[in-house]
């Protein structure tokens, strides 16, 4: 296991936010959180991250890096793009970030060598997400932790992202925990899913997905959502989805 989570439960000024909650990462296995706005899905990542110290349970890691992609690519904007990556790199404890790394991580997220030299505000929104994915892969991390990483980018460019990831982490073999709200892309990215509570009362179901990411087509993606959205077990997920748009 690369990251287990034993009987964690959190609260903010004595409001529970979820309890008794126990997750596992295996080694290069992509976990999915689900769950409607407000249920914990953030909290639970950044006490998986060690960001937040949870107060009840305890977190195990075994590994030795991990990095996070959050849902604003979080950018420092008086740096290029290339800086920018290269800063992770030290803050990961880098002395000296080598160029071909940075050349080689841009290239893979689809940033060429004019783009790293831009400053944030210079990029769109997708390079700029791309540029924070590039940073989280080029300190080559164990386990990466994306929170809702591109529920701000438009569809096609989404899909694009999704395959990014899909397509290192069969590289790389690290471990994730990808929270989203989309089911679709929940069951396109990761191995397994958990459908976090509104209620404070931890999972409402933990499913395994069929097959491999990326082996996944879209007929097959598009039935298991359709099957899943009329399973009682997902039906919060879908609730608060249309409490969205009335
Ligand atoms: N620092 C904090 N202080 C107080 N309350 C907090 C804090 N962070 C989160 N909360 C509360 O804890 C609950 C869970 O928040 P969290 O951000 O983890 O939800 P989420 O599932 O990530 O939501 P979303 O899908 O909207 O991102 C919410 O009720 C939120 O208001
Ligand atoms: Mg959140």
């Amino acid at each position: 296991m690369k990251l287990a989570l034993d009987g964690v439960g959190h609260a903010f000024f004595g409001r529970e936010v979820f309890e008794d909650i126990h997750l596992s990462l295996a080694p290069g296995e992509i976990v999915a959180l689900l769950g409607p706005s407000g249920c914990g899905k953030t909290t639970l990542l950044q006490i998986a991250a060690g960001l937040v110290d949870p107060l009840r349970g305890r977190v195990r890691r075994a590994y030795r890096r991990h990095a996070v992609v959050f849902q604003e690519p979080r950018l420092l904007p008086w740096m290029t793009a290339r800086d920018n990556i290269a800063y992770g790199l030290r803050a990961s404890g880098a002395t000296r970030p080598s160029a071909d790394i940075i050349e080689r991580r841009g290239r893979e997220v689809g940033l060429l060598t004019h783009d790293l030299d831009k400053y944030p505000a210079e990029l769109s929104g997708g390079m700029r997400q791309r540029a924070a994915v590039a940073r989280a892969l080029a300190v080559d991390p164990d386990v990466i932790f994306f929170d809702e990483p591109f529920t701000a980018v438009d569809v096609g460019l989404k899909r694009a992202l999704q395959d990014l990831v899909i397509g290192a982490a069969a590289r790389e073999h690290f471990s994730a925990l990808f929270v989203t709200h989309d089911l679709a892309e929940a069951v396109r990215i990761a191995d397994r899913l958990a459908v976090l509570s509104e209620g404070h009362s931890g999972f409402v179901t933990e499913r395994r997905i069929e097959g491999r990411p990326g082996e996944r087509n879209d007929r097959f993606i598009f039935d298991l959502v359709e099957t899943w959205s009329h399973d009682p077990a997902f039906a919060e997920l879908f609730d608060s989805a249309r409490k969205g748009l009335s």
